[in-house]
């Protein structure tokens, strides 16, 4: 029991921090599962990106979302942070056009401390990151002071581990929609979406209060 405890939290620690062969593995999981992909896509529409928007997204991993954005926002700005060099080469490699066209910025950094910006953001995405977070309450306070102004951030999770079920999935909605509510958050909704092993949860909340 030890044993296999102890082989799941190597598995969960290289999707925290990629890194070495098994972080190329988990990259390589992450990149090409295609409920993964599907993961990203629902979670990027429902932010309803504009062409110009300047969009920000923690733990970008290999980059799905960000090409996504980038895509959408393609007279904008899409920024990512990740704290893992292994991810920032494989989403810059995956990313090569935006970052040539000037609308993909993608840096090494941490949740936990997050650099400056030269202007506010209007969205804010990120998936199957929280988790990692180190008091998720104020890092979305911080979060929410890069959003302008009936700014919106999307905050995606899917439980990936064993016994996994649609319940696991809504509990942890309910927790990132509490933890929006603390980090005063506005009009804070959940979206569900089907998916195997479990359910997607996308908690929504925005800038309402404006400071
Ligand atoms: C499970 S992966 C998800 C990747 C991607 N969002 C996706 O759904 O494909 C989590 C990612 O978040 C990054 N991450 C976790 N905690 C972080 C933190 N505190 N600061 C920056 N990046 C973090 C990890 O390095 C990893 O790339």
């Amino acid at each position: 029991m030890q044993l296999r405890q102890r082989a799941i939290d190597a598995i969960r620690a290289q999707f925290g921090r990629p890194t070495g062969l098994r972080g190329r593995a988990a990259g390589l999981l992450m990149a090409h599962r295609p409920s993964n992909r599907r993961r990203n896509t629902w979670a990027v529409s429902l932010l309803d990106v504009r062409s110009d928007d300047r969009v920000l997204e923690l733990g970008f991993g290999p980059g799905i979302a960000i090409r996504e954005l980038s895509r959408i926002a393609a007279e904008g700005y899409v920024c990512g942070i990740d704290h893992s060099e292994l991810m920032l080469r494989r989403a810059r490699r995956r990313n090569a056009d935006g970052l040539r066209r000037g609308v993909v910025d993608l840096r090494l950094g941490t949740v936990d401390e997050l650099p400056a910006f030269d202007a506010l953001f209007d969205k804010i995405l990120t998936v199957n990151t929280n988790m990692f977070w180190s008091e998720p309450v104020t890092r979305l306070a911080e979060l929410r002071r890069l959003l302008r102004p009936g700014g919106l951030i999307a905050v995606v999770y899917q439980p990936r581990g064993p016994g996994a079920t649609d319940e696991t999935s809504a509990a942890m909605g309910r927790d990132i929609a509490v933890a929006l509510i603390r980090a005063r958050f506005t009009e804070v909704r959940l979206e569900t979406m089907r998916l195997k092993p479990a359910a997607v949860v996308c908690a929504l909340g925005v800038n309402g209060a404006g400071t």
